[in-house]
């Protein structure tokens, strides 16, 4: 027993995953691995920094930083970084190229859940869902009054999406049938070999058409200028970060709702309350802010037209098993220098 011990590959999970990547790693024969068993904090970093000494790969979430600190307290034997994410911003990828460590993430499994979730709240943000059901509840519910509670509406409207992805693709095809007239987008670079993968045709100027949609690519500023509705759907980059500030959210119209379900570090929080603070945009719909969790103290909690979500985009149970799973198997995969099934090229 104690040889078969040692032929399996060291672990470490920073969290209670959902069952099935569980499931997959103990039923692999392939590993041994330690967890952090609870879903309710994440590791403190202490503990962390112990825990991955040794280790030869490591299952993480989004809370845990993978930096110089974290890949030196693990040391040489550490091959694979697993994280049950789509976003990556919590790793240096840098650091993890320089060492030759590769890296799984859990894309697609999760554009559903994302792309529902970002309709849901648009519709909550652009109709003032919260807002309405406070008053209801709170006595704030007088007489059927004209201009009550009035909001925006997707018929007629132009959506623009900040980076055109599987996930921003996804949230075109929902919105198509509210009767949108039409689609725009900005992009860091042109993205055809997308197109393909997500079976959307790839028109000339790198516009894509989805649903029937032209969808066009226009420039940051027209972006901004043009749209209704404006989802951002990028990675958080060194390129994207705060990118949505003041000279951004002073191109937008006044009856713009803005959404974001990326990262909270893609804007700057103080140039968007401002924004929606003065009426310069007519609201904002955040999954994700920064920092996570939001204090409840925060001025931007203190807006009826801001609405705020504990970043649930993917938080369905069936997503949050694939994600689960699918970082799982990368993990078994890149231990066993086989190709896994999402490896980020870095
Ligand atoms: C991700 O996967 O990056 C989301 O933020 C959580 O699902």
């Amino acid at each position: 027993a104690q040889r078969e011990m040692s032929s399996l590959s060291r672990v470490y999970v920073t969290r209670q995953i959902p069952p099935e990547g569980l499931k997959i790693l103990k039923e692999s024969g392939q590993v041994q691995f330690e967890l952090w068993d609870s879903d309710d904090v994440p590791v403190p970093r202490k503990e962390l920094l112990q825990k991955v000494k040794g280790v030869d790969g490591l299952l993480c979430v989004l809370t845990e930083k993978i930096d110089k600190e974290l890949l030196d307290a693990a040391g040489p034997n550490l091959k694979v970084i697993s994280t049950m994410s789509v976003g990556f911003d919590h790793l240096s990828l840098e650091e993890l190229k320089n060492r030759g460590i590769r890296v799984g993430y859990t894309p697609e499994v999760l554009t559903d859940a994302v792309a529902e979730l970002t309709v849901a709240l648009l519709l909550t943000t652009s109709r003032r869902l919260i807002e309405a059901t406070h008053e209801a509840k709170t006595g704030g519910w007088g007489t059927w009054r004209t201009l009550w509670l009035c909001g925006y509406e997707l018929a007629n409207s132009t959506v623009g999406i900040f980076g055109l992805g599987r996930i921003g693709v996804a949230i075109a095809e929902r919105l198509a049938p509210f009767k949108v007239k039409k689609f725009i987008y900005t992009d860091v670079a042109p993205r055809p070999e997308l197109a393909k993968q997500i079976n959307a045709e790839y028109g000339e100027e790198n516009h894509f058409i989805v649903a029937q949609f032209v969808i066009r690519l226009l420039s940051m500023d027209e972006l901004t200028k043009r749209s209704d509705f404006l989802a951002m759907c990028c990675a958080l980059t060194p390129e994207t970060k705060e990118i949505c500030n003041k000279n951004f959210f002073s191109k937008m119209k006044k009856t713009s709702i803005f959404i974001n379900t990326s990262r909270g570090g893609v804007v700057n929080q103080d140039d968007l309350y401002e924004a929606l603070s003065t009426g310069q945009i007519a609201g904002a719909g955040l999954d994700v802010t920064v920092p996570e969790p939001l204090p409840t103290s925060h001025p931007l909690f203190t807006l009826k037209n801001c609405v705020i979500l504990p970043h649930i985009a993917s938080a369905s149970y069936t997503t949050r098993n694939a994600m689960s799973a699918l970082a799982a198997n990368n993990l078994l995969l890149g231990l066993r220098d086989e190709p896994m099934i999402k490896e980020l090229q870095l």
